[in-house]
């Protein structure tokens, strides 16, 4: 069975004190209860080392939200995937529309960062989704597929079983608006398939894909129950710990 998954992206927020101690609630609740989800908590860079010492000998994973696309060198201000790796941190997301977004990272951009991320030895949550014109003018499963072609398609299959895909249509991140579990099934269905042309069955079959984009306890649960759907990548509902908690819970 492939591995399901539930990730906080907890975006530009909180500051040091006030993570450390939420990723130990986290941990503390996560340590006495089973789930059938990996539950990874993606923090801005300042807190990654702390919280993975915090969750070390918990269930819980840490992972950031970015990294970049150099090994090493005068890039002022850069983090890069082996310092992040140092951290204790196993994870990264990849690709995020904010970033493609208010940072301008392109697919070729996105694409470097990845294989220097896996050559590191980190694990991808790579995001991909449309924006709310393309979804109208019925060109979201284009966009989608050339997102996935340019970002991920040169990876070798031994690298590809690194990757978590991360389906976030755009118009429904922090919006409130949320895809139909429907939509999401049949988007996820879609990328499912490319993958299979592209890496076969198997690579397919074990390929953990996340539904991202205004996921709260009111809805994870049936969006979850969709076939293609292996868990979510949440945001604002991942700062709250009873909030998160529940979406966990509803895998
Ligand atoms: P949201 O964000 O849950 O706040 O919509 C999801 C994300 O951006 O990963």
């Amino acid at each position: 069975m492939r591995k399901k998954i539930v990730a906080g992206n907890w975006k530009m927020n909180m500051n040091l004190d006030e993570g450390l101690k939420f990723a130990e609630t986290i941990n503390t609740y996560f340590k006495t209860k089973a789930s059938v989800a990996e539950v990874i908590l993606c923090t801005p860079f300042i807190h990654l080392a702390g919280v993975s010492t915090i969750v070390s000998k918990g269930k819980v994973i840490c992972g950031a939200q970015n990294c970049a696309s150099e090994p090493s060198g005068a890039f002022t201000g850069e983090v890069s995937p082996s310092m992040i790796k140092s951290t204790g941190a196993q994870y990264v997301i990849i690709g995020h529309s904010e970033r493609r977004t208010y940072y301008n990272e392109d697919d070729k951009l996105l694409n470097k960062k990845t294989l220097l991320a896996l050559a590191s030895g980190l694990k991808v949550i790579f995001c991909c989704g449309e924006v709310k014109q393309e979804r109208e003018s019925g060109t979201h499963f284009k966009v989608v597929k050339k997102q996935l072609e340019e970002g991920l398609f040169n990876l070798p299959s031994e690298d590809f079983k690194k990757i978590a895909i991360a389906y976030e249509p755009v118009w429904a991140i922090g919006t409130g608006l949320t895809a139909t579990p429907e939509q999401a099934q049949e988007m996820h269905k879609y990328i499912r398939d490319l993958v299979n042309e592209k890496y076969g069955n198997d690579c397919a079959m074990n390929l953990t894909i996340l539904y991202g984009g205004s996921c709260k306890p009111t809805n994870a649960a049936e969006i979850f129950s969709k076939p293609d759907v292996d868990g979510g990548l949440i945001g604002g509902a991942s700062l709250k710990k009873e909030d998160f908690v529940a979406i966990v819970e509803a895998i």
